[in-house]
């Protein structure tokens, strides 16, 4: 059985779903920080039985030590934590509680119930500011802000951890830009007030939620001027889950892999992929840069393919419509 902690949340669910298809059983910890009750039911629909679920805290001990007690868990997934960058400059003491000491509690208890495969959500954020694009795992890591920080710190609890204790089986999993959502509907991204991600923002104003979207930054030294990402559909980054589980089955040990692309868009390549998918114009103004943004970052995600045998599938037509679908589906459950 796999504990999934923040498995209500965008990335968890749609993994849920893609190790739900792999036939794996799952338990879910959330304390639903970000994110809904009703997640649960219609995760039940798409993974054809209802995941356990228990609403708890990630850095609660006494909760951890029951779901160790109380359930055969072999390995822990670990998508729960605070992700915005911006709220992390202001709240940092918050941010390292919950990702860092949240990952740390999390650990202890795996120790004590003996359990020893962590999947690490880590993120491209990491490399900072890329001195070259496509980046490999290889390439130098930075922190511009207190949220990639935490993400370098735990990386490196990790490696310290897999390097006094080998027995320890630890993917670290740097996700790009994920977007869209599951093809039913279902599932997806549930931003809470304003968005802070592009994706989200174009479907608020596609639906007419927001009058335009700011594009922050039209000076960048890319190919139309504005910032360049690797966006890659959430459904083929939980698929990479299932892949570096397979993995591990085989192999152990501690790795480090990008899921991404290895495609870099622009913020005006996506706002014309969208306005291609919805056929309307998608209102934007151009603003000054955003504090702490870089000019581009895209994968390399050559490793991820030779050691795991996953590539992403899905393209930005498909990433589009698919978050198009989930922002109607948004209007109807009023979320
Ligand atoms: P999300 O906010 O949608 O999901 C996180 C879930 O964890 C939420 O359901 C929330 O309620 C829960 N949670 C938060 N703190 C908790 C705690 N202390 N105990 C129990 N549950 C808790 O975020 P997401 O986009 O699904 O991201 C998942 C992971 O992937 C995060 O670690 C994030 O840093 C990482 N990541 C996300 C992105 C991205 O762009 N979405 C990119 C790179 C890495
Ligand atoms: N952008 C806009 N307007 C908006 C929002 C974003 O122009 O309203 C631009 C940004 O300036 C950037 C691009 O769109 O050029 C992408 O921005 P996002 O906020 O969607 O994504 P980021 O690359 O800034 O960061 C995201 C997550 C991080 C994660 C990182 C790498 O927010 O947590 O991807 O995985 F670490």
């Amino acid at each position: 059985m796999i504990l999934i902690t923040g498995g209500m949340g965008y990335i968890g669910s749609h993994t849920c779903v893609a190790l739900a298809g792999a036939a794996h059983e799952l338990l879910i910890l959330d304390n639903l920080s970000n994110s809904r009750i009703d997640v649960v039911n219609r995760l039940e629909t798409l993974c054809g039985k209802r995941p356990g679920f228990v609403e708890g805290d990630v850095r609660d001990p006494v909760v951890l030590g029951e779901i160790f007690e109380r359930h055969p868990i072999t390995t822990v997934m670990h998508f729960a934590g605070f992700k915005a960058v911006g709220e992390s400059v202001e709240r940092p003491l918050e941010y390292y509680d919950n990702n860092v000491n949240g990952t740390l509690q999390l650990l202890a208890a795996m120790r004590r119930a003996s359990v020893r495969t962590f999947v690490f959500s880590s993120s491209a954020t990491v490399y900072g500011d890329p001195a070259s694009v496509p980046i490999r795992e290889n390439s130098p890591r930075s922190a511009t802000n207190p949220y990639g920080r935490s993400k370098l710190i735990i990386e490196d609890i990790l490696a310290d951890l897999h390097c006094a204790e080998p027995e320890w089986n630890i993917p670290r999993l740097r996700y790009f830009n994920p977007v869209g959502a599951h093809e039913s509907g279902l599932i997806g991204e549930e931003p809470r007030g304003l968005p802070n991600n592009l994706m989200p923002f174009i479907g608020e104003v596609a639906i007419g939620k927001r009058e335009f979207l700011n594009i922050w930054g039209a000076d960048y030294p890319t190919h139309d001027g504005t910032g360049v990402r690797d966006y890659i559909h959430v459904t083929d980054l939980a698929e990479g889950h299932v892949a570096a589980l397979n993995y591990l089955n085989q192999n152990g040990g501690l790795i480090t892999i990008n899921l991404g692309t290895g495609k870099g868009y622009s913020v005006l390549d996506m706002v014309q992929a969208f306005e291609r998918t919805i056929h309307c114009p998608i209102p934007y103004e151009f603003g000054p840069r955003r504090a702490g943004d870089i000019a581009q970052c895209w994968a390399d995600p050559s490793l991820a393919y030779e050691l795991l045998g996953w590539k992403a599938q899905k393209g930005l037509e498909q990433m589009c419509s698919d978050t198009w679908r989930w922002q109607q589906q948004c209007r109807q459950l009023n979320i």
